[in-house]
């Protein structure tokens, strides 16, 4: 089977370039077996070294590669060329600094991010190192991993509409954060901390519902399920953090 010849529409502009106008280039490629975007990428910029775009592991678990493909946004590591029209538009994620081309800067976001919805188990226990784990139910801890797959991509923010009006979202990157700590049985937070992060337009009352995060999220965290259990925890003012009761507590992760 003969190979297509692949044209790619890549967004262009050094911010930091006072000469550099945005721009879309052309370049075109043959295809190849399995192909990547990463591997497309890398190809043109063998030719083309000027071109700016973020990667690290090659394996969707950085979360650097994220970018517009035809509108929507995806990991250029996990992408397969077969995938796509013999055409294709690449932009950079919305959302975040432009860095230059298709590179953004979501690490300063995220870290950001941690400090504003106080990212970390809130106790006042006493941490002794020496002591052994503290209990938690199996339903408990595979709950808490779920969302610790996070990989911040901002996979989610680049397709949130609310995202786009308002630079002060949490996003569902953020809110699967706080929810992540709500049901840490470690986590001694009041329900008014969390109405504190959470209780606003930038937090859980800013989503307006079109699901746009959990559909492009490259690791199919459930937020869309969070979001709602966030709200039902302000609506009601408690926090449960009931676990399974068939279950008997096994060791977790120490603080
Ligand atoms: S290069 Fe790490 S997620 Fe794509």
């Amino acid at each position: 089977m003969r190979s297509r010849k692949l044209s790619f529409s890549i967004f262009r502009y050094n911010p930091s370039d006072p000469d550099s106008q945005p721009r879309l280039q052309e370049f075109e490629l043959d295809e190849t077996p399995s192909m990547t975007l990463f591997t497309v990428l890398s190809r043109i910029r063998e030719e083309d070294p000027s071109l700016q775009f973020d990667f690290v592991c090659r394996s969707a678990v950085c979360g650097s590669c994220g970018m517009l493909v035809n509108g929507k946004p995806r990991l250029a590591c996990r992408t397969k060329t077969a995938e796509l029209p013999r055409k294709t538009n690449l932009l950079p994620l919305p959302f975040f600094r432009l860095v230059g081309d298709l590179s953004v800067d979501t690490g300063t976001w995220f870290r950001e991010l941690g400090k504003r919805v106080r990212s970390w188990v809130h106790t006042d226990k006493f941490f002794d190192r020496t002591a052994l784990e503290e209990r938690m139910f199996n339903s408990q801890a595979r709950a808490i991993y779920e969302l610790d797959r996070c990989i911040e991509c901002g996979c989610c923010l680049g397709a949130c509409a609310t995202a786009q009006m308002r630079s002060d979202f949490l996003g569902a990157a953020g809110l699967a954060r706080v929810a992540r700590f709500c049901i840490d049985p470690r986590d001694q937070r009041s329900e008014r901390e969390i109405f504190e992060v959470l209780g606003t337009d930038e937090g859980v009352f800013g989503c307006i519902g079109l699901l746009a995060c959990q559909d492009f999220c490259p690791k199919n965290l459930p937020l869309e399920t969070q979001i709602s259990y966030l709200r039902r925890v302000l609506a009601r003012g408690s926090l449960t953090k009931a676990p399974d009761v068939r279950e008997s507590p096994t060791r977790s992760a120490s603080l």
